[in-house]
Order: structure tokens, then sequence, then C-alpha cells
């Protein structure tokens, strides 16, 4: 797909991954309509840009009444975006027995239902191009479930199925689906206890521009599913035909997992989580 003259409707595009994404689409000669819930970091993420390059319109993804105001705005304007990016998500680090039943409510709600009622809502504007895409921005974790994660795993396992599904059930029409997946990523989406942890599994953590790059390349490409990163890659193959390989390999690992868990609100809450739900 070529990007040159596309909008594109990114979420979470004041993230770590999602504003050097932003970037890489403005140099495919894309513009873009960035989303997230701090109109403040938006305006700033705009001002970086030139002027009409990118388009700021504050929006909390989880409120159906944001998405509805979303989706008017998108359509009025020209071209309306045909290419959809869901890069947002909300982190959960933690063992599940000490997290508080809205956290793991927040997490499905954030990650994965409301990808789906946005994709839903926006499936009309994008299946009026003649071409279209709709980009999950998945993770390892939605195809290799880890401890210390299991809310979030859940979440992406769902994001990776939904858009499976949909890429089946539009497998005839205009709109292309891909579930993209980074591996970690130096963003402050990782708590310090995460990062901690990376560093005690020797756990590789790549640099959000090159992350942006590759996936802005699988969105000219079309490629419909792609995990990024060596050996991620791999064990996520693996743990799809070898499950119990990789739950002995995962065994050993968690004393570490726990020792770097804890309790509390640090390990459940990215760095600069400024949204209480
Ligand atoms: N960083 C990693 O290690 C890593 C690894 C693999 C996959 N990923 C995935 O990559 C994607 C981007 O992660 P990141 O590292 O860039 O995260 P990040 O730096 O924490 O950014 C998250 C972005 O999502 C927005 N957001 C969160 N909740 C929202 C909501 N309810 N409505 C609207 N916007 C919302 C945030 O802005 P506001 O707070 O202003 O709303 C921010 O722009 C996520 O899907 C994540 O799961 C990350």
């Amino acid at each position: 797909m070529d990007l040159h003259g596309r909008t594109v409707l990114v979420t979470g595009a004041t993230g770590g991954i999602g504003d050097a994404l932003v970037a890489a689409l403005l140099t495919r000669g894309a513009r873009v309509l960035a989303v997230a819930r701090d109109a403040g970091r938006l305006s700033e993420l705009a001002r970086r840009h030139p002027p009409g390059a990118v388009t700021p319109f504050a929006a909390d993804v989880d409120a159906t009444a944001d998405r509805r105001a979303l989706l008017l705005h998108a359509q009025a304007m020209r071209p309306t975006p045909s290419v959809l990016v869901i890069a947002h998500a909300r982190a959960a680090f933690g063992l599940m027995q000490d997290q508080h039943d809205d956290l793991i409510d927040a997490v499905i709600r954030t990650n994965l239902a409301a990808p789906a009622q946005l994709i839903r809502a926006a499936l009309p504007m994008l299946a009026a191009h003649p071409a279209a895409a709709v980009v999950a921005v998945g993770s390892t974790f939605g195809s290799l479930a880890f401890p210390g994660f299991a809310a979030y795993s859940a979440s992406k396992f769902g994001l990776r199925g939904l858009v499976e599904a949909l890429a089946r059930e539009h497998a005839d029409g205009p709109v292309r689906f891909q579930y993209l997946a980074p591996r970690a990523t130096r963003t402050a989406f990782n708590s310090t206890r995460v990062d901690a942890l990376n560093v005690a599994l020797g756990t590789r953590v790549d640099d959000p521009a090159s992350v942006a790059r590759r996936l802005v390349d699988a969105i000219e490409r079309g490629t419909p599913r792609r995990q990024l990163g060596w050996p991620e890659a791999i064990v996520a193959r693996l743990n799809a035909l070898l499950p119990s390989l990789v739950d002995r390999s995962l065994a050993r690992q968690l004393p570490l997992v726990r020792r770097h868990a804890g309790a509390g609100p640090s390990s459940q809450e990215p760095r600069h989580a400024h949204h209480p739900s």
C-alpha cells in the first residue's frame, strides 16, 4: 500500500511507539489523525511536525461518546482515513492474584473491547476506499502468554484473534487486517519493575524508532501478521506447536518474575500513567 496522500488514524499517537510511528508515517507522505487522551501532549506532538501534517484529537477510546466524536471528526477530513492503526494499550505487570478487579477490567476494555468497537465503527469509512487497512499493534505476549502478564497476555491474544477473524471475514473486500507485534521496546509503557525484569531475563529491548520503521514497512507491504525480533518470533511459533517445551522454560524463570512482580501499584501501571480509571 502506498501511504502517500493517505490519512492515517493512529491511536496511542503520543506513546513511545505511537510518536515514532507518526514520524515514520509522515516520511512516507501520509498525514495523521493523532488520538490519545492527553490534549496537551497531542498538541505538543502536532507542533513538532509541519502545519497540517498531524491533526490532534483528544479521545478516550474506552468511551463510546469519544469514539463517536472521533469518527465524526474523521469522516469530515479529506481524504477520510483509509488506514486505522491501533497503537494504544494499557500495561498491567503483576501477579494476577495481587491485581484489583478494576485493573483487569480496564486492561481487557482498553486493549481488546475498545479496539473491537473502534474497528467496527470505522469499517464503513475504511471500506469506502478502494484499498484500506486496519493495523493492530500487538505484542510478543499476544502469542507467548507470560507469567506476570496474565491479563495483558489475554488482551493481546484476544486482539490477535479479533484481527485474524476479521481478516478472514473481509478476505474478499478492500480492507486488509494486520496484526503486527513488537517485542519489548524502550518506552514509558514499561514500569521500572518491568525494565528490571527485562534486564534480569536478558530480554532484548528495541528502540521505538526502529520498531516504527518496521511497522510502517509491514503496513506498506500489507503483511498480515508479523512478530518483530528474534528469538521472539521463533519462541512464539514454538509456543503454538510445542507449548509444553515453553512451559518448562518459563517455569525456570518463575522465581525471577515473582521477585520483580512484588506487589503494589508501581507493579501495575506504566511510569506516565495519569488517567486513573
Ligand atoms: N513498550 C513495549 O515494550 C511494547 C512491547 C510490545 C508491544 N507494545 C504495544 O505497543 C503499543 C504502544 O505501546 P507504547 O510502548 O508506545 O505505550 P505508551 O508509551 O505507554 O503509550 C500509550 C499510548 O496510548 C495512549 N492511550 C492509553 N490509553 C488510552 C485510551 N484509553 N484512549 C486513548 N489513548 C490511550 C496514551 O496516551 P494518553 O495516556 O494520553 O491517553 C499513549 O499515547 C501498545 O499496544 C503496546 O501494547 C509495547
